[in-house]
């Protein structure tokens, strides 16, 4: 593994970019390689094995493709598929989720206090934020709601309008959240609608969205193990396995700029 090696980092979709965003942001210097598994979106209903299933054949592209470092941009897989990932690439990829930067800054920051997350099914099924800041404070207090609708709410472009206003005050208004804290954006997609979530709360409430965090921890990483690239090293690229212009069109925001999206025949 060289330093010049690029980034992999991966996603369901295109909610990862949130992700990839960040890392661009605080790490430009580095090459990203992103795949978004458009094929098989959303992962947030499928069940834990097809997501693992899924998630080692990204690894094994992105392994392919030379890259130091593999970022779960996706809190469904980081659920579902982080473990074995981590044994999959031992010795071949540092691999990263979206969740323990998260779990470390929660229990830093907000220990003590209430907690809410939001997510997909499949990470709010799994219980895995709360065994993770359980295994750091014993006395952990989070409350979690699984909020599906709001992935297709925020593909569909309704955002800071009527729709999603109804949307996210149906969800939060939930009485399990009235003496909350903070709320953990448990989904790559939610840094879209953090300020809006904000507003629902008047202010009162922080929204803790891991796309910056998990940007923070990378450098941390890279820069601790001298893997850092010192130079912009060749263009970043983003795959997806099923290509839609639709899907093209919504790229500029997640990532904040024009890409380029190349379809990767992984699945034929
Ligand atoms: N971005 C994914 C996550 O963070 C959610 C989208 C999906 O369900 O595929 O869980």
């Amino acid at each position: 593994m060289g330093n010049n090696d690029p980034i992999g980092i991966f996603d369901s979709g295109i909610g990862g970019l949130t992700v990839a965003r960040a890392i661009h942001k605080r790490l430009p210097a580095e090459r990203l390689i992103y795949f978004g598994d458009t094929a098989h979106l959303p992962y947030g209903d499928k069940s834990a094995a097809a997501i693992q299933a899924y998630s080692v054949k990204i690894t094994d592209v992105l392994i392919s493709e030379g890259c130091k470092v593999i970022v779960i941009a996706c809190n469904s897989a980081s659920s579902a598929a982080y473990e074995l990932l981590r044994e999959y690439s031992a010795s071949k990829a540092k691999i990263i989720n979206v969740i323990d930067p998260m779990v470390d800054y929660v229990s830093e920051h907000f220990s003590g206090k209430k907690v809410g997350l939001i997510g997909t099914r499949q990470t709010i099924q799994s219980n895995i934020y709360l065994q993770k800041l359980q295994s750091k404070v014993s006395d952990a207090d989070l409350i979690s709601l699984a909020t599906p609708l709001l992935v297709p709410m925020i593909e569909e472009g309704f955002m800071h309008d009527k729709i999603s206003r109804d949307i996210i005050s149906e969800y939060l208004g939930n009485k399990i959240f009235s003496t909350i804290s903070s709320l953990i954006l448990g989904c790559t997609h939610y840094p879209l609608i953090k300020d809006e979530i904000e507003d629902y709360y008047s202010g009162k409430v922080k929204a803790l969205d891991s796309s910056r965090i998990v940007a923070a921890h990378l450098q941390d990483y890279l820069t601790k193990n001298h893997m850092d690239s010192k130079i912009q090293n060749g263009k970043n690229k983003f795959y997806v396995s099923d290509y839609t212009p639709s899907f093209e069109a919504l790229t500029r925001m997640f990532f904040g700029e024009e890409i380029h999206l190349e379809k990767f025949r992984l699945w034929e």
